[in-house]
């Protein structure tokens, strides 16, 4: 059970544990709430006007009551009040308490960023636990006391739709592949969207057969789970013009990579299961959308398969024909992620025509050696495109750093025997050759994105808004950007 929020206008008589938020070290109303001799301390604490949360503990009238004081600097923004809930929280787990109350002293759009804060930073994922308190998560009520009840209460719905969606991401993230697999996992988004105007079209290997996509079966042949790939039509726009052509989302869902063949060594194939986080940044996104009920047509496509080994995998020197009749000779049965979603985009491109298209994968650890844990990189044939999601970071928390596309690289990726191979000749540049391989499947020169969170998906350590494991990055990108683009 996750945080529980409620904004209320009257502030309880009792109080075990008070939050005070302060902008820019403007303290003033803290006299409100602090004795004088604690106001004392509050203004001491905050000359040095370094955002971060400070404790100060003492009897105030009646009661003895533990403050918080979150001091939020100069200028915060939207992200910096959901940061500094998120310490919140952390300073609250270990203080092991389960309540506490925010006095009034933020807008209602900041009061709702700050107590999504508290609420994303909240995630745990416990489900595998038996023993003891370990199978408890914490379950902390928080009150958010505000004059403008309804308004922020309208506020914090909107991104609490989000924030859910990202719990559902990390959920499938962190769920380990021997229950999440292709089927089970078309089973659990067939699931959550029940009851939703989002329609759902499963294509199963024999479907995928009669298609002829060859790269996506071609990664899952060696696994008894087979391959599906599945359609999300989410339609909310309120004046339905037929023609409208939708915006595409697509995201690789291998469900785990030993690398195939070209088999993973044991210390880089631990925590393969997150290979599906681009899968599962586009379902919730979707899920997001659909929730909010926002005024977009957005189609989503994720191509999930198991990369294994066995008697009938496919193999090197492997020559594939492709959804799209191109023929790519495999190099290295390690490189599938390319392969799922090749296919994947043509399907979506044949089917709906989208007029942008965004694709979302763990493609690359050469894209972690260049941009570290903290950012994922992004590619585009378009600058527009480009710019949406390099510019955003600073508005959703998913980072994004421009790398290049272009002919240099795509020469890279020719064969002697077949059209492409799915690596590179070059051992260098292998974030920007996997993106101009997934280029050769964009037709129409439409605008296409293709966003690389192999060392953004899964979190050694915790920061302020992600517990360790799933990040859930990604949703909180695509969904901006499907509600944002023009
Ligand atoms: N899923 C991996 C990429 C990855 C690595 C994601 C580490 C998250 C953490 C992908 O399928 C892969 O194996 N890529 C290869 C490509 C290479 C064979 C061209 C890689 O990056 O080594
Ligand atoms: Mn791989
Ligand atoms: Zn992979």
């Amino acid at each position: 059970m996750p945080t529980i929020i409620q904004f209320t206008k009257t502030m309880p008589k009792q109080v075990g544990v008070m939050i005070l938020p302060v902008i820019d070290g403007k303290h003033g109303k803290l006299k409100d709430h602090l004795s004088a001799p604690l106001y004392k301390r509050a203004k001491k604490e905050l000359e040095d006007n370094k955002p971060g949360t400070k404790i100060m503990a003492g009897n105030d009238g009646d009661n003895f009551t533990t403050y918080i004081i979150a001091n939020l600097g100069k200028n915060p923004g939207q992200l910096d009040f959901e940061k500094a809930g998120g310490q919140v929280f952390k300073r609250l787990s270990d203080m092991h308490e389960d309540s506490a109350v925010c006095a009034d002293l933020l807008s209602p759009e900041n009061g709702a960023a700050f107590a999504n804060g508290i609420f994303l930073r909240s995630y745990d994922f416990k489900k595998y636990k038996t023993r003891g308190e370990e199978t408890k998560s914490k379950d902390i009520q928080i009150k958010m006391i505000t004059s403008k009840k309804a308004n922020a209460e309208r506020c914090f719905a909107t991104i609490k739709a989000v924030s859910d969606a990202v719990f559902v991401a990390r959920n499938f993230v962190n769920e380990p592949p021997n229950t999440l697999y292709p089927q089970s996992y078309v089973t659990e988004i067939k699931k959550l969207f029940k009851g939703t105007n989002v329609k759902i079209t499963v294509f199963d290997e024999k479907k995928l057969d009669k298609m002829g996509a060859g790269a996506l079966l071609a990664v899952g042949k060696g696994s008894e789970r087979q391959p599906r790939l599945v359609t999300l039509e989410y339609d909310g726009r309120k004046s339905k013009e037929k023609s409208g052509k939708p915006l595409a989302l697509i995201g690789k869902g291998v469900t785990f990579d030993t690398g195939g063949y070209s088999l993973k060594p044991a210390a880089s194939m631990g925590t393969m299961k997150m290979d599906m986080g681009g899968s599962a940044a586009v379902i919730g996104a979707i899920k997001a959308l659909s929730d909010n009920k926002d005024d977009v047509f957005v189609v989503g496509a994720v191509a999930l398969a198991e990369n294994m080994i066995a008697g009938n995998a496919y193999r090197v020197d492997d020559v594939l024909v492709s959804l799209s009749g191109q023929t790519i000779e495999v190099g290295n049965t390690d490189a599938e992620g390319r392969l799922c979603l090749a296919d994947a985009l043509t399907h979506v491109q044949d089917k709906y025509d989208p007029r942008a298209i965004v694709d979302i994968a763990t493609l690359t650890g050469a894209c972690m050696a260049a941009l570290g844990l903290e950012m994922a990189g992004v590619f585009s044939n378009d600058k527009k495109l480009q710019d949406s999601f390099w510019k955003n970071g600073e508005t959703t928390g998913d980072d994004f750093w421009p790398l290049p596309v272009n002919k240099d690289f795509d020469k890279l990726m020719d064969s002697d025997i077949a059209d492409m191979r799915n690596i590179s000749s070059s051992p260098f540049g292998g974030a920007s050759t996997a993106a101009v391989f997934l280029q050769r499947f964009i037709t129409n020169d439409r605008p296409w994105a293709h966003l690389d969170i192999a060392g953004t998906a899964w979190r050694k350590g915790d920061n302020d808004l992600h517990p360790k494991g799933a990040s859930g990055f990604g949703v909180r990108a695509l969904y901006h950007w499907a509600t944002t683009y023009k």
